[in-house]
């Protein structure tokens, strides 16, 4: 039922802010800005093709994203896997007794959406979405985002339980949504508990080195990936790569 990836949240402190960098200085191209008034937000989404990157700022403090940007900083909030009925997938969670925090989908930036709570979860906020029939389509990414990762003290329980719950494939610590992976590591190696890290490919690596250079982004070398900081990337480690 889940086929991919379809975005995975950031709650950033300012949405122009955050624009400069991911937009701006990567390159991702702006699909679709909203105020969520639902979500208590200002929503944007950028494509990185097969899935999105969606930020949100919070319009006030009194929201869950307003108390998680005070309690946590920026940072990676949730991710969203697309199904092509979010109704049928909601009825067949609830049958199965899944903790949800939505009962019945409503509309969000992607379509109609719903949350599943993090306790059934394994911890993380999961969220599913049906994006409408006309989704919308710009240029091409440079980047595909082909990788979420998360942190646990536990990361083959956290993948069984993710798998179970959500219908999906696991390989090893790998939750498999066709071309997108949720891989799940101890919170050393992911960079803590919880969503850290997101995963891109990259035909040609010299192309983000050269515009993180000139916006005076630093990154480094891990293995075969280029890294950058979280404290650069509105809370997110990015990680760049060649496709395999
Ligand atoms: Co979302």
């Amino acid at each position: 039922m889940l086929t991919r990836v379809h975005h995975a949240g950031i709650v950033v402190r300012s949405l122009d802010e955050a624009y400069r960098f991911y937009r701006d200085t990567l390159g991702l191209p702006l699909l679709e800005e909203a105020e969520v008034r639902d979500q208590g937000v200002r929503a944007a989404l950028l494509d990185a093709g097969p899935s999105e990157v969606e930020l949100l700022e919070p319009l006030h403090g009194e929201t869950g994203v307003g108390r998680f940007l005070a309690r946590r900083g920026e940072g990676l909030h949730h991710v969203c896997f697309h199904t092509p009925d979010v109704a049928a997938a909601l009825a067949d969670l609830a049958a199965r007794r899944v903790e949800l925090i939505d009962a019945a989908p409503r509309p969000g930036l992607a379509g109609q959406i719903a949350f599943l709570h993090p306790r059934a979860c394994a911890g993380l906020l999961v969220e599913l979405a049906t994006p409408p029939a006309t989704e919308h389509h710009g240029p091409a990414s440079p980047y595909r985002l082909v990788r979420v990762v998360a942190g646990s003290r536990d990361p083959h329980g956290s993948v069984a339980v993710l798998a179970s719950v959500l219908g999906l494939t696991a390989t090893g610590t790998k939750l498999v949504a066709g071309p997108s992976v949720v891989e799940v590591l101890a919170p050393e190696v992911a960079g803590g508990e919880g969503l850290s890290a997101l995963g891109f490919e990259v035909p040609d690596r010299r192309a983000i080195v050269e515009r993180c250079m000139g916006a005076g982004i630093a990154m480094h070398e891990v293995g075969d990936e280029i890294v950058i900081d979280p404290r650069l990337a509105h809370g997110a480690q990015l990680r760049f790569r060649h496709p395999a």
